[in-house]
């Protein structure tokens, strides 16, 4: 289809051409727009069918205007972002008094409902987060893990309490089909993630009841290496425990393939990312991490393990959302957008285009990159690149048809797995000492 802008009339209006000939023109025109349709409807299904034919993307072209190509595009797919820490702001500035949180007016961090709206966002992972402890508190054998199981509850119930104060606003979701019909409602799908197996208490049964509690995520580990796997450290890599996950950690990795809670490899070391994305059945997630090629800090993905994600023989699918974090994306003082976007180019590149998505990390910086200050900027984003040449496909699919095509892979798999009648894992942890040794 040639000289069919969207201002131009599809099929011209000749009044000099015979009957005929314009009869079998415009068929011939009506026969290229039903095929030009079927391949969008066709590349973009890729992306994820259901979510796209669900919520009615057409197969128009985006406006030339950046700004307004990118409203268009969040207007028929907003913003999915892996991990929003806002429940940590209503613990340590109200104390979880929901009833005092203004999250309808102005909030003191990144995140409130009108900044949200205008920044077009359809959903978001609330942080259930609770801090590592101290590592002379934890023990060598980080056996007094267990306030964090209560502190983990704390933030489950916060965050609850926000979701269900604002129902006009926020939809409670623990499902694709739950963060689709959201979506479709104009509402803001809300899922929960733990960020960090050390709020486990060290024990897979934990696990199996923060499923039921409603988290669909729980990142391996937070800055502390735990029980299950090490972590990466900070900006410079810690010294490793387990050289990756630890014997526990493999069995947590199949429960939660079973269950069909996403594992999560943001904050995990190389090892761990890469032992645990080659043993998952179902794709995993990084909630919130960058690339290291572009900023060389120990908390974003490096090139050896973005090649091991993909659809080929030996990768595992999985979504790389990067963070914005000042300090993962640049020098000190040269983070901004461009610089982000540079982020998601690369990993697009290098894992692919149909494996970036956003994990903003907002209410959890300090630093906020120069034009994506809080979360009424993704706008920004998408307009940055959509002038660097991306297309309407691959933009929906970062904004949030890469993460649900993961998230819905995993469903896929721990159905299966149920089906096939795999049992829970019961293994306990080898160092505890509070139950009696196992009988051979
Ligand atoms: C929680 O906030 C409400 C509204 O400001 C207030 O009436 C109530 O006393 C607070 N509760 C506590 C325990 O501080
Ligand atoms: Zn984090």
């Amino acid at each position: 289809m040639n000289g069919h802008g969207e201002t131009e009339p599809l099929i011209p209006n000749d009044e000099t051409v015979q009957r005929d000939s314009r009869t079998l023109r415009n068929r011939a025109v009506a026969w290229s727009v039903l095929t030009a349709f079927l391949i969008a409807v066709g590349v973009v299904a890729l992306v994820d069918p259901s979510f796209v034919s669900d919520i009615g993307l057409s197969s128009g072209k985006l406006p030339r205007d950046p700004k307004l190509a990118a409203q268009r595009v969040l207007d028929i797919a907003p913003v999915i972002d892996g991990h929003i820490d806002l429940p940590i702001v209503a613990r340590f500035v109200w104390r979880n008094n929901v009833t005092d949180i203004p999250l309808d007016g102005q909030m003191p961090m990144h995140v409130d409902i009108p900044r949200l709206r205008e920044g077009k966002v359809g959903g978001f992972f609330w942080s259930v987060y609770v801090g590592c402890a101290k590592p002379e508190d934890e023990g060598a054998d980080f056996l007094t893990a267990t306030w964090r199981v209560r502190d983990t509850l704390e933030q489950i119930d916060v965050a609850k309490g926000l979701i269900s104060k604002y129902p006009n606003d926020f939809s409670y979701a623990v499902s694709t089909s739950g963060i689709k019909s959201a979506i479709r409602d104009r509402k803001i799908a809300s899922i929960l993630g733990v960020e960090g197996a050390h709020q486990l208490g060290n024990s897979i049964a934990v696990l199996r009841q923060y499923y039921e509690l409603g988290v669909r995520y729980v990142t391996l580990t937070h800055t502390c290496h735990n029980a299950f796997a090490d972590s990466c450290g900070y900006l410079i890599p810690s010294v490793p425990r387990h050289y990756g996950l630890s014997p526990l950690g493999f069995r947590l990795v199949e429960e939660m393939n079973r269950l069909g809670m996403l594992v999560d490899l943001s904050h995990t070391s190389d090892m761990t990312a890469t032992q645990a994305l080659l043993h998952s059945k179902a794709p995993v997630i990084w909630s919130h991490s960058s690339a290291r090629a572009i900023h060389d800090v120990a908390r974003n993905v490096p090139d050896e393990v973005l090649s091991l994600v993909g659809f080929g023989e030996g990768q595992r699918d999985a979504v790389v959302m990067v963070n914005f974090n000042g300090p993962f994306v640049a020098a000190d003082g040269e983070a901004d957008i461009e610089a982000v976007a540079d982020h998601i180019e690369h990993i697009a590149k290098v894992a692919g285009v149909k494996h970036v998505g956003i994990g903003s990390d907002y209410d959890g910086i300090e630093v906020t990159p120069t034009g994506l200050e809080d979360v009424s900027k993704y706008p920004a984003l998408i307009a940055e690149l959509y002038q660097r040449g991306w297309s309407k496909q691959d933009l929906v699919g970062l904004t949030g048809g890469n993460f649900l095509r993961v998230f819905e892979g995993a469903e896929k798999v721990a159905k299966e797995l149920q089906a096939a009648g795999t049992l829970p894992k019961y293994d306990i942890y080898e160092k505890r000492d509070d139950l009696p040794p196992r009988e051979l």
